[in-house]
């Protein structure tokens, strides 16, 4: 599936991901244990989560293209809150989490960060992400501004540091379909923001 590679900074900048080359030979088809174990051998190698994005990426593209058991199992949107989790892995303890999520068309997401390293392919539909940036002053610690909007289309991959702060319009009638990756969430990090009230609440 053809796509471009995006990363979203902790300052709500948008740049394109260019992603490590692979250092050895994969076998194929990628297997899940393999797909796992190379996730795995990364988060050990590397500390920082934009070096571990930049090599998590290549491999997530492999796993859409070369995994013909992939069955990726998504639910429609529930149609009052508008989207849909499938959770497809979370081991109690390891720091992976894979869903599938589903987005209604012209729906608005909450405006969060993800406080762990996170990974979007996304399968189907487009789109519309906004980028926030953390604009303290005397009296709003938690004040934020508006740093940019991208929309993404399916095949495009955005990766977001923990402290990347977006929100998601998605755009056209059918529902969006995407792939996401998370590391360990820290979740007295995780915030939910209300720019008018200037407020960040845990979620
Ligand atoms: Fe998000």
């Amino acid at each position: 599936m053809n796509g471009r590679n995006w990363l979203v900074t902790d300052h709500g900048t948008c740049q394109e991901l260019k992603a490590a080359e692979d250092e050895k030979i994969l076998t194929t088809p990628y297997r899940l244990y393999q797909f796992l174990a190379d996730l795995d051998s990364i988060l050990a190698r590397f500390d920082d989560d934009a070096e571990r994005l930049k090599r998590i990426c290549p491999r997530v593209r492999r796993l859409m293209d070369d995994s013909p058991w992939l069955q990726l199992q998504y639910t429609f949107p529930d149609p009052q809150k508008g989207w849909a989790v499938s959770m497809l892995y979370d081991e109690p303890g390891y720091p992976i989490t894979v869903q599938m999520v589903s987005w209604e068309g012209g729906r608005v997401s909450t405006i969060h960060n993800h406080a762990t390293w996170g990974l979007v392919m996304l399968l189907d539909g487009e789109e519309k992400n906004t980028f926030w940036k953390r604009s303290p002053d005397a009296e709003n610690l938690d004040r934020i501004e508006r740093a940019g909007d991208r929309t993404f289309s399916s095949g495009d991959i955005i990766c977001f540091l923990p402290d990347a702060i977006h929100c998601v319009e998605a755009m056209g009638e059918k529902p969006t379909i995407s792939f996401n990756l998370y590391g360990m969430t820290i979740y007295d990090r995780r915030f939910v923001f209300d720019p008018k009230a200037r407020t960040a609440k845990t979620f």
